[in-house]
């Protein structure tokens, strides 16, 4: 993960560089540092933790060098501390690096062999070291093109050279970098997202470019040192939704933004008048599909779960799900008639793209359901289909999770109509019931009181299960992993009807079971399920939809949300699991929107 900055400029640099830092910590915060030339030297700046530190450091003692980069961190190789923070420098050059250098070992020896000393225990000083021992005899770009031939791994780097004080070099494989271009000034940068405060036009550098930046021009050269082009992108303006306006945190934001995802991808997707789903120019002609495999990774990969249902129970095609990470290695079987879709909030998850590419070089059609349509996964597939969702800041996913759902259930509408698996009547009766779910997920998000009080059952438990069955299985699954990710309590979710083939063991009195119970087909036999956890003393935290009597001495605290429709019941179920964990976290004092250990674009592998 980790985010890099870098801005070539006729003023200070170093502002501009703590703001877009801040704007990077979605993918990252375990240190901060920046590195810019003053008086012909490199100023390097450095903390443990986030941002607001290296602004107190620079606040005290500024820098205002007119050329600079900057990082922040998610420890890869090595604790996060001061000494492991970017850049990492030598005398004559500063490097900030995404990525991993899988053989930073073997480098290191042959550096150290040579008398090479390191400061640090991460893998990026190898880079410094060795552009720093290409510089003896080669030019800066010379010394970066020698470097990058000996390193094996991921990687997305900025580099500034002591003796060439107007250059920056960006470099990347395998992890996103963009180029943005301003007057008198050019920026280098993880994302776009970074830089859109500075510029709207964009340029991504492909795997093996690398680009040299100046205050007044950047040019790019592929892998064979070939100068090339690149395009231009004018970048969508939504600044206005990144900002977490009264709410106390970005996470409560996105949770109660979501009548408004829905309204938005459905009003973008569902044509009222003419009672049909503008999606067209399919890849693969529905009636020629033979399988979707669906892909994607935590949060994303749950979508791809609920949607396998959907497309069971409303097309004749058949489906596969898998984990990105799993999938980029197994020994698979590429059919041309397969539709491939990749899922991703932010559409850089290195497994995910990853799993695109290889897809891509076995030639079979790609479809990618994102948020960020900017994206290296957007922008590498056959067909993109937006959630428009708007920027998602907290790093638990919420409101990208709401809105794939969506747009994973009104594909699944229209390939049931195109491929005649449903007829007119209940594909209209199906679009007709749709078009009611903002205001119920407006009305869901009202039970916020009760669940609150719910909360307080896991404040002294030493962990948790989440169970059901059918659409509800994949939610007990994001329900556990919210609940992980925000309060770091252990969280298990599971098919119910699989409890006892082993989890029943772990019911001990007291512990919190939350059961996700809609009125589907699968009721009762939850409810059975749920009989056997309380026979070993569970305490049950039961959601439904159903009107039955909630409370009774076996169950310790219930929650009804509206009942709208079986199909859509997932997307609804989602809203109570969601504020759950963030309840719980809030009273546990979680970092609510940067919990410890992650990052909201996971870049590496
Ligand atoms: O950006 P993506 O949707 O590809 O990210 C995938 C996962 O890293 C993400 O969903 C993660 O599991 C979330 N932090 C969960 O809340």
């Amino acid at each position: 993960m980790c985010g890099i900055i870098g801005i070539a400029s006729n003023k200070p640099v170093s502002i501009n560089i703590i703001n877009s830092l801040k704007k990077l910590e979605y993918r990252g915060y375990d240190s901060a540092g920046l590195a810019t030339l003053i008086n012909n030297k490199i100023d390097e700046k450095k903390c443990s933790g986030r941002v607001e530190e290296l602004e107190k450091i620079l606040f005290k003692n500024p820098s205002d060098g007119n050329l600079g980069i900057g990082h922040v961190r998610w420890a890869t190789h090595g604790v996060p501390n001061v000494l492991n923070a970017h850049p990492h420098s030598s005398e004559i050059v500063s490097v900030v690096h995404n990525g991993i250098i899988e053989n930073s070992d073997e480098l290191k020896q042959k550096l150290e062999i040579k008398g090479a000393k390191f400061k640090s225990q991460t893998d990026t000083e190898v880079i410094t070291l060795l552009i720093t021992e290409a510089l003896k005899t080669d030019n800066p770009l010379e010394s970066v093109f020698k470097t990058l031939k000996q390193l094996r791994g991921s990687f997305a780097l900025g580099i500034i050279f002591k003796n060439n004080k107007d250059i920056i070099i960006g470099a990347r494989r395998g992890s996103p970098l963009a180029v943005g271009y301003s007057q008198d000034e050019n920026y280098l940068g993880s994302d776009s997202y970074a830089l859109k405060s500075m510029t709207n036009k964009i340029s991504y550098l492909d795997d093996g470019d690398l680009c040299v930046l100046t205050k007044d021009s950047v040019e790019f050269y592929d892998e064979d040192k070939k100068k090339i082009n690149k395009k231009i992108y004018n970048l969508s303006d939504d600044k206005n939704t990144s900002d977490k306006g009264d709410y106390k945190n970005f996470m409560s934001k996105e949770i109660f933004e979501q009548p408004t995802t829905a309204k938005n991808c459905i009003n973008e997707y569902i044509d009222t008048l003419k009672k049909d789903i503008n999606i067209y120019n399919f890849p693969i002609q529905p009636k020629e599909i033979n399988k979707i495999v669906l892909i994607g990774c935590g949060t994303a990969y749950h979508s791809c779960l609920v949607a396998k249902y959907w497309f069971e129970e409303l097309t004749t095609i058949d489906v596969e799900i898998d984990i990105a990470s799993e999938f980029r290695y197994r020994k698979l079987r590429f059919n041309y008639r397969n539709l491939y879709i990749f899922v991703s909030q932010s559409g850089e998850t290195a497994d995910t793209a990853a799993a695109l590419d290889l897809c891509k070089k076995n030639k079979v059609k790609t479809c990618s359901i994102v948020n960020a349509v900017e994206s290296t996964i957007a922008r590498n597939s056959d067909w993109v289909l937006p959630i428009h969702a708007g920027p998602e800041i907290g790093v638990a996913s919420t409101k990208a999770f709401l809105g794939q759902m969506i747009v994973l259930y009104i594909l699944c509408l229209k390939l049931a109509k195109s491929r005649d698996d449903i007829n007119n009547a209940s594909y209209h009766e199906l679009l007709d019931r749709f078009k009611s779910l903002p205001e119920s997920i407006k009305k869901t998000l009202k039970i916020e009181s009760s669940i609150q009080s719910m909360a307080k059952e896991f404040i002294d438990a030493k962990g948790s299960m989440f169970l059901g069955r059918g659409y509800s299985y994949p939610i007990a699954l994001e329900g556990a992993l919210k609940l992980k990710e925000l309060s770091y309590l252990h969280a298990e979710g599971y098919p119910a009807g699989e409890m006892k083939h082993g989890p029943l063991a772990l019911i001990e009195e007291g512990l919190p079971v939350i059961v996700i119970a809609p009125k589907d087909k699968y009721f009762e036999k939850t409810l059975s399920n749920m009989q056997e956890v309380i026979a070993r003393g569970g305490k049950i935290l039961f959601i439904t939809d159903h009107k039955k009597e909630l409370i009774n001495e076996n169950i310790r605290f219930g929650v009804r949300v509206p009942f709208v429709d079986t199909l859509l019941s997932p997307i609804l179920f989602t809203i109570p699991i969601q504020l759950l964990a963030y309840h719980v976290a809030l009273l546990k004092n979680c970092d609510i929107d940067k919990p410890r250990n992650l990052a909201k674009s996971v870049t590496v592998e």
